[in-house]
């Protein structure tokens, strides 16, 4: 039977949980795959970690080189999360001739060029399926069964933290600040939720997987970036009356115009299969010319569901020969020939706040049909003890640059209107 040495490289949440689900698969693995899988070194500080975990301290590395010299490791797992010391280390175990599986969207996403070059030079694998999502297997599910299609978009609520924050807020009616503490005393939110909440997290992971589905490297620089931060209760409310959902949106899509690539918060039509997704889930919604839409459902996070992607790997390079490397050319940089499509097209939520003035109606009216703005809805909702009127309009499918001048005209006007907020509408 082959055998097939492991080492993890950090016992977090998730080194922890792969080496717990390895352990206790082992005679699985060995029965169904005919592969033995022994986790022959950790590195990690904490040695209160390597004990919890009943591994003999032995195993316990004093640095990546004992790791890169150790003739026993064949697949090198990293699970420390950051681009430094991760970089290197990968670098080191790919040099040295090891497989890489990572779980670091942040380092793949960055420097996936620089990775992915020293994996072939040194003739290793270099696997990623934890980057994205969690254990729900959407990176082999592109590049192993959805290949015959040229794939139209990709839609997913891809950040667990986000999407626990605007359920809870859509479903007790509290407020942003009051939902993120809970979701940090939980253990959902980290105690410096930028990442998750300002929309980072999520920019990474459709980087890596717009550039699959698009066979073109999408730097997460051309990505459009909005967070959570300025959603409120009024609009989520607002929108529930009119039969939507917020969700914040991970969106990339290769048509005539170009290539989209955009995370921001966005209403769903709550009869929309994404609009379900609710707490810490995650979902995906591929459309493929061929296949039509697929969508995958799951936990984006957690040892276990993170470790159960991190083991498909580990299991998929102890039986394969051949490796597997990005469809596209792995640049830093977007090729010059790939087109970016920022004016791109959505409906529209916008609500402004306007005195309840003759006239008024009619001067808002004028600025969206001058900027090109189609209204399809108008609800004006109750002023309740405030001196200015809530109205809501959604728009027709519309540019985003005609919105965006449509809003500077109408916050122009302070005497009579402003903007109070915009959200995208997806249908
Ligand atoms: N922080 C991420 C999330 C999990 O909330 O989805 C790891 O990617």
């Amino acid at each position: 039977m082959k055998k097939v040495g492991v080492a993890i490289l950090g016992l977090g949440v998730v080194g922890g949980g792969t080496y717990k689900i390895l352990t206790e698969h082992r005679e699985d693995y060995r029965h169904n795959y005919d592969v033995d899988i022994v986790v022959e070194n950790v590195l990690e500080k904490r040695l209160d970690r390597v004990r919890e975990l009943g591994i003999d301290e032995s195993k316990a590395a004093a640095n990546i080189a004992e790791i890169c010299s150790n003739p026993e490791v064949d697949i090198v797992v990293e699970v420390m999360g950051g681009v430094e010391p991760a970089k290197s280390f990968v670098l080191a175990a790919l040099n040295a001739g090891k497989s890489v599986v990572t779980s670091n969207k942040e380092l793949f996403c960055k420097y996936s060029h620089e990775l992915e070059k020293a994996a072939r030079h040194n003739r290793c694998g270099l696997f990623y399926e934890a980057t994205c999502v969690g254990g729900v297997p959407v990176i082999r599910t592109l590049l192993d069964n959805l290949q015959g299609n040229t794939i139209k978009s990709i839609i997913g609520i891809i950040n667990g933290t986000t999407n626990y924050i605007l359920t809870k807020m859509s479903q007790d009616g509290a407020p942003y600040e009051e939902v993120l503490a809970q979701a940090q005393e939980l253990g959902y939110a980290e105690a410096d939720p930028t990442a998750d909440v300002e929309g980072y997290d999520a920019t990474y992971k459709l980087s890596i997987l717009s550039s699959l589905a698009f066979h073109t490297k999408i730097p997460y620089t051309k990505i459009y970036r909005e967070g959570i931060t300025g959603i409120n209760i009024a609009d989520i409310e607002y929108g529930k009356k009119l039969g939507y959902t917020i969700k914040l949106l991970a969106i990339g899509k290769n048509g005539n115009n170009g290539i989209e690539a955009r995370v921001h918060p966005a209403f769903v039509r709550s009869d929309h299969p994404l609009a379900s997704v609710g707490g810490s889930y995650n979902a995906v919604y591929i459309t493929g010319d061929a296949v039509e839409d697929v969508m995958l459902y799951g936990r984006g996070a957690g040892a276990e569901p993170t470790g159960s992607a991190i083991v498909g790997d580990i299991i998929y390079c102890a039986t394969h020969v051949n490796f597997q490397y990005s469809t596209f050319k792995n640049t830093e940089d977007a090729l010059p020939t790939t087109k970016f499509r920022e004016n791109f097209e959505s409906c529209y939520y916008i609500r402004i706040n306007a005195f309840d003035k003759t006239g008024v109606l009619a001067k808002v009216a004028s600025i969206f049909s001058r900027c090109g703005v189609g209204v399809a809805q108008m609800v004006q909702e109750d002023a309740g003890k405030n001196s200015s009127v809530p109205i809501i309009f959604i728009t027709h499918k519309t540019k985003e640059f005609s919105v965006n001048k449509a809003v500077a005209e109408i916050n122009a006007t302070a005497e009579i209107a402003q903007v109070a907020s915009v959200i995208r509408v997806v249908d």
